[in-house]
């Protein structure tokens, strides 16, 4: 439809629409193709029109104070499309914020004039600012707690570090052997693909694995000839204490049976419960493992260190029995 018509037809329209449009108690004004503005409601008049009447006038002139469209004009994109356009217009002024809708007046499947209707949204745009700075404050504070957290966290380790340590100095035979076995334990927990809670517990139960010791005399760990049946009797209870010790730690939950189990042996001879198979806990089959090699790579009070190349031979010649394979497998990629 050529411009002249569809102006034609939108005059035609106006005076019966006026009555309508100042009913409404949004501000709305109609223009034609030609960005004229052709008329307007009390509404917007009391909103824009200082000088009283806005029609005659050229959106764009009267909206932005411009001589052409201005950049990102929803009319020209209207004129382009068809498609009723939303857009918020803020006016310096008075901090106000309105929502303008753009949308095409059409007659016989022309766009004949656009219509613009405008809603104050300043009082949600206010809350939607409010709710925005909360949300910021908000993340700022989880971020801190997170940091908090984790400075506990690492606190805690260094604590359990230390602690271990001076356990394990008493005795020249027994020195960084729960770090070390901590080390192993981890390394064997990622090639397995254990998740990261798991590899956590995992590292402090291998610091913690030997803590039941505190209750073991000192005569029996240093003895410098093999213990008696008797003696190693006594020896065997430190799972257990070591459960028994920390068992009031909830945060050391999923740790406890971990250290309870980690002298368990697949085939069900070991202690302190004689579990079999995967009825031990992964994570402590897992310890097991670290525990053992470890233990063969040390010199002991009654033995000088049988070499590691003896250690590896002894993880392989027990595997499926004392050891559970899978683990021995991983432990063997992690060494090689
Ligand atoms: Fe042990």
């Amino acid at each position: 439809m050529n411009k002249e018509i569809a102006c034609r037809m939108l005059g035609q329209h106006i005076n019966s629409w006026q009555s309508l449009l100042d009913a409404l108690p949004h501000p709305v004004f109609v223009q034609d193709t030609e960005y004229n503005i052709v008329t307007a409601n009390r509404a917007f008049i009391g909103l824009y029109g200082k000088n009283g009447d806005v029609r005659g006038m050229k959106c764009y002139q009267l909206l932005h104070g411009k001589d052409k469209p201005v950049k990102n004009c929803p009319t020209v994109r209207v004129l382009k499309t068809g498609n009723t356009e939303r857009s918020e217009v803020h006016e310096d002024s008075n901090g106000r914020v309105l929502l303008m809708m753009t949308s095409p007046i059409i007659e016989d499947n022309s766009i004949i004039g656009i219509v613009h209707s405008f809603t104050d949204i300043t009082e949600l745009k206010k809350r939607e600012r409010a709710l925005q700075r909360t949300r910021e404050a908000f993340l700022n504070m989880l971020e801190d707690i997170h940091e908090s957290y984790t400075e506990l966290e690492d606190l805690f380790i260094k604590l359990i570090k230390a602690l271990v340590n001076a356990l394990d100095a008493k005795s020249p035979w027994t020195r960084g052997h729960s770090e070390r076995v901590a080390s192993y334990a981890e390394q064997i927990a990622k090639e397995m693909g254990l998740d990261e809670d798991e590899i956590k517990n995992l590292q402090l139960a291998g610091l913690l694995h030997d803590i039941g010791k505190i209750g073991t005399y000192d005569s029996l760990l240093d003895k410098p000839e093999k213990l008696t049946a008797e003696e190693f009797e006594i020896v065997k209870k430190h799972p257990d204490q070591g459960a028994a010790i920390l068992q009031g730690i909830k945060q050391l939950a999923d740790v406890i049976p971990i250290i309870r189990h980690h002298h368990e042996r697949l085939d069900g001879k070991g202690y302190p419960d004689g579990l079999k198979g995967e009825e031990i806990p992964l994570s402590a089959r897992i310890l097991h493992v670290a525990d053992s090699f470890d233990s063969m790579t040390a010199d002991r009070p009654y033995r000088p260190s049988p070499g590691r190349e003896y250690a590896i031979s002894e993880l392989k010649k027990h595997s499926g029995r004392q050891f559970d394979p899978q683990v021995v497998e991983a432990f063997l990629k992690i060494i090689d």
